[in-house]
């Protein structure tokens, strides 16, 4: 059967020229699909057009954007299954995760939907002293304009999503360069987002690799660039000139299992292993430190280590499979390291170890030093550090101490800790009862510290992507 070609997408366009980027299916190994390759003239046209769109998606009334934005539901709902298999393939991400990230995606264009036709101002007082007699102030939102979009491998939609749908939301033409290692999803999109009656130029998506897209960061046209992915983030940021720039850059994230939580153990224990082990530990709140009273742990350690052994690993086409490969190579040979170094530092490796090629089974570790990278970086793979803990203020410490805040999870019946947990957690967000890799798409979504800077979630990004503007009346002169 003939490779399926994908086109690009410049100023709504789809263009195929002769160039391909492979895209490779991740369990396999084989070539899954082309995907034509923008070249640099079409860089600068993406750019141009989006510019020149800014004013007519400025124009487009928030009842027409909303249109759009449920046209995308609409459709994104028809194409269910064949984006699921899309994720599944270019990703290697596990059938049913995938599955359960097309069901994101459709939220987060239905929130947008409904956020798009909600972007009030405000009605002001401005008649604090006696000079300002008369005056009267109203702010509304105006969009930012021409917007760049950088997106990662790991969430092929619904990380494309959660800086699509707001700018089509917001009024902002966009240029979107998804991962090279998996710009399907994003050009399924694309093919959707051709359909609508968004104004020409208002978006181009181009699977260019990294270093083909210094023009979205640095052109000075561009009013705003997103980026989600590493610690590149932030020289991105040093290059970016006057535009705003908002990261999502991931982290490693810590879950406190407290000392009241013996009668729910089992649960706790199967929440920890999906926050642990879902689609491989590649989420930037993957859970990663797990911090559990001394009183539970060894029943903690012995549950945990028991469920996350006969995790299933293998075809992620196959509805049982729990692990698939993590994304290339490369990823898996940095893990293996990274665990090397932790066990010749007096690591206890308690399940998992090397797997084969792509495919690495689900490792859990004890007694991790906190200068070892698994501690200390972020690992975005299936592995996952235990250790005990004996007063909770101690554990929000140990939490503390690392270079990312993005979310934590805390497991505590305790008033008292999980607002303690709020108030001292240096992250963007805490979530009590839960692992930190839960999100859903309306809530506010991002980092402190290395972890980032600004919030995504429909109605934060819709925040970032517009600015306020001020009018003031006088009147009775
Ligand atoms: C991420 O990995 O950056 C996002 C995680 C999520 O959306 O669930």
């Amino acid at each position: 059967m003939a490779t399926q070609r994908y086109p690009y997408y410049l100023a709504n366009a789809a263009q195929s020229p002769n160039a391909d980027l492979e895209v490779t299916d991740k369990f396999r190994g084989s070539v899954a699909a082309r995907v034509a390759l923008p070249d640099a003239t079409a860089v600068e046209q993406a750019i141009a057009a989006a510019v020149s769109a800014e004013a007519p998606m400025r124009a487009l009334p928030p009842y027409a954007r909303q249109q759009i934005l449920e046209h995308c539901t609409a459709r994104f709902r028809e194409r269910h299954e064949e984006l699921a298999l899309a994720l599944c393939v270019e990703a290697g991400k596990p059938i049913r995760d995938a599955r359960g990230e097309v069901t994101r995606l459709i939220d987060t264009f239905k929130v947008a939907a409904e956020e798009a036709v909600r972007i009030d101002g405000e009605v002001l007082n401005l008649e604090i002293s006696a000079r300002a007699r008369g005056y009267r102030g109203f702010t509304r939102r105006v969009p930012v304009g021409a917007c760049s979009f950088i997106t990662p491998f790991n969430f092929p939609l619904n990380l494309v999503a959660h800086k699509v749908a707001p700018a089509i939301a917001a009024g902002c033409p966009f240029v979107l360069k998804p991962s090279e290692k998996t710009p399907l999803g994003a050009l399924i999109i694309g093919e959707v987002l051709a359909e609508t009656t968004l104004p020409e130029g208002a978006f181009s998506i181009l699977p260019l690799p990294g270093e083909r897209a210094g023009a979205l960061v640095e052109d000075d046209r561009l009013k705003l660039l997103s980026f989600t992915g590493g610690q590149i983030g932030w020289q991105l940021k040093a290059r970016a000139g006057r535009k705003k720039v908002l990261l999502e850059l991931g982290g490693n994230a810590a879950c406190i299992v407290d000392a009241d939580q013996r009668a729910r153990l089992d649960a706790v224990v199967e929440r920890m292993i999906f926050g642990a082990f879902y689609q491989s530990g590649q989420s930037c709140i993957g859970v990663q430190r797990i911090l559990v009273h001394s009183d539970l742990y060894p029943d903690f350690r012995q549950r945990f280590v028991a469920a996350a052994a006969v995790l299933r690993m293998g075809d992620p086409r196959d509805e049982a499979v729990f692990l698939g490969p993590v994304i290339d190579a490369a990823a898996a040979a940095r893990l293996r390291a990274w665990i090397d170094e932790a066990t010749s530092t007096g690591a206890r490796l308690l399940c998992g170890g090397a797997g084969t090629a792509q495919l690495l089974p689900a490792c859990v570790l004890e007694n991790v030093a906190h200068n070892a990278r698994l501690w200390r970086e972020e690992a975005f793979g299936p592995v996952a550090v235990l250790e005990p803990f004996n007063d909770f203020d101690a554990a929000l410490h140990t939490v503390n101490d690392s270079t990312y805040g993005l979310q934590a999870g805390v497991f505590t019946d305790s008033m008292t800790h999980a607002l303690r947990a709020w108030d001292v957690l240096e992250v963007g967000g805490v979530i009590v009862g839960d692992v930190p890799s839960f999100r859903v798409d309306n809530m506010p979504y991002g980092g402190v510290k290395r972890s980032g800077l600004g919030r995504e979630g429909i109605r934060a990004a819709i925040g970032e992507m517009t600015e306020s503007r001020l009018l003031v009346i006088r009147d009775g002169i």
